[in-house]
């Protein structure tokens, strides 16, 4: 008897904390959406586990309006009030555990910082080197101009051949952004010009299972962990069950980062003074270390070095290369041959001082406005990462006229952003001339546009 009143009482409980408290009593249950959802985080990670997530949560969007309860403790919207109070700077919100997948040797990094204080210290560091001024001129502008260079005479010296584009572009990425973090000497690539070792670095973050690993990592981060940190006997028994086989994404990028580091901290060691000739994201990191050596909590030590580069290559690198992919995809389309012409067009008139070697420099692109059109529509309607950016806040608030706990997990995402009919007229279209009208229309696009995120925590290769 004692046993069936228990067992009774146990249902209700559950019954109570998982099914009824979930839908009628917590105030997430104002917030609409389909019952589904709001019962278990588990039908988000089906739409995940389809590969339809982002396209699943816009559609709720149509359905439901700009503020939809994605799971029981998750909610996503899709407004300009949203994006201030939850992206807007100093609104107190801040990266959730979601980010901790991007440590790198169990270190955080930009990417992966909770705290406003920390993630604000480290961007100290680096924020000048990224500046758009220092960019578009100098080092960094020569070395670009170089690695297109070189794409260039990859595809020539295929003649006739067609290229596989989505690698291709892998090795551009990887070539350039290595120079920037690292240098020439110390940890740039040469996978455009044939160096099979750099290629090889690529191969992991190529591998289709990357997907079914990332699912694991999201949802099932712990039981993840476990499975890929285990040793000896058990690694070999679990091997049947890794979602992708090791070496896992991103192991080729995170050893080449430790690789360079060495290499640069043995000639500091060795050659002092020689080191810093070439100003790359790995010096301004390294001067910090040496100015506060052993000296407190503000001191680096080498694997934070490390693992900040290598955060900023694995955020660089598929962004990159994937909208490039896109724009080039894009402008083949036969519906779309008008654009490319015009935009060669564009290019070909360009005066012989706005280049160099044959290529033109990056300040005379940077003026070209069909140029900037087809980039800006290109990262609108192919965004490189177009998936919600969750945050959450330890008090409760307000959005959109709904009280949210304290510790939602709250999104945005540039799909569901880029894809308001009020805003982007015939938004599913390719049109880069959007870009180019009125500038109060231009204005309020301009406000919805949000490839590169928002606020303190946007993009740092943006700038
Ligand atoms: C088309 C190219 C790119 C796009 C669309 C893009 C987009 C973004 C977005 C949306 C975020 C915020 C993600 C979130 O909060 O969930 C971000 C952050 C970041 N990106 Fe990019 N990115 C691009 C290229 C790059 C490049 C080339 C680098 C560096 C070489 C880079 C380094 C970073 C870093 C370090 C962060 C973290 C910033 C912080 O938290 O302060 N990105 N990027």
């Amino acid at each position: 008897m004692l046993a069936f009143i228990l067992s009774i009482a146990f249902l209700a409980v559950s019954a109570y904390q998982y099914i009824i408290g979930p839908l009628y009593f917590d105030r997430k249950s104002k917030i609409p959406g389909p019952t589904s959802f709001a019962l278990t985080k588990w039908r988000l990670a089906f739409e995940d586990w389809r590969g339809h997530r982002t396209q699943a949560i816009n559609k709720l969007h149509q359905q439901y309006g700009p503020v939809v309860r994605i799971g029981p403790n998750e909610i996503h919207c899709n407004s300009l009030t949203a994006l201030r109070t939850i992206y807007g700077a100093g609104s107190g919100f801040e990266r959730t555990a979601f980010y901790r997948m991007f440590d790198v040797y169990g270190k955080q990094n930009l990417f992966t910082f909770y705290s406003t204080k920390a993630h604000g210290e480290r961007k100290k560091l680096v924020a000048n080197a990224y500046s758009k001024s220092l960019m578009m001129k100098g080092v960094a502008a020569s070395m670009v101009q170089t690695k297109v260079s070189q794409y260039m005479a990859f595809l020539e010296a295929k003649d006739t051949e067609p290229d596989e584009i989505f690698s291709s572009l892998h090795y551009f990425s990887i070539d350039s952004i290595t120079h920037f973090l690292y240098g020439s000497r110390f940890g740039g690539t040469s996978a455009l010009t044939g160096n099979i070792k750099d290629r090889g670095l690529l191969s992991d973050i190529l591998n289709p299972a990357r997907r079914r690993l990332s699912w694991f990592a999201v949802h099932l981060p712990t039981f993840t962990k476990w499975l890929y940190t285990r040793k000896g006997l058990m690694e070999s028994l679990l091997v049947p069950l890794l979602p992708m086989q090791k070496p896992a994404t991103y192991t080729g990028i995170r050893i080449h980062a430790l690789e360079a580091l060495q290499r640069f901290q043995h000639a500091a060691e060795t050659e002092p003074g020689t080191t810093f000739t070439e100003s790359t994201i790995m010096t301004q990191l390294w001067k910090s270390h040496e100015s506060v050596k052993g000296a407190g909590p503000g001191a680096l030590d080498s694997l934070d070095i490390a693992s900040e580069c290598a955060d900023h290559l694995l955020a660089g690198i598929d962004t990159t290369a994937d909208t490039l992919m896109f724009l080039i995809w894009a402008l083949s389309r036969p519906q779309n041959a008008h654009l490319q012409r015009r935009l060669i067009d564009e290019l070909c008139a360009l005066p012989d001082h706005a280049l160099e070697n044959g290529v033109p420099k990056l300040e005379a692109l940077d003026a070209l406005p069909f140029l900037a059109a087809v980039i800006r529509e290109t990262l609108r309607l192919y965004a490189p990462l177009p998936a919600s950016e969750p945050r959450s806040i330890g008090v409760d608030c307000v959005i959109d006229g709904y009280s949210i706990p304290a510790g939602t997990v709250v999104n945005m995402s540039p799909y569901s952003l880029h894809r308001n009919e009020n805003v982007f007229l015939d938004a599913l279209k390719f049109d880069p001339d959007r870009w180019l009208g009125p500038k109060e229309q231009v204005a309020v696009m301009n406000r919805w546009f949000w490839a590169f995120s928002s606020g303190g925590r946007m993009c740092i290769g943006l700038q």
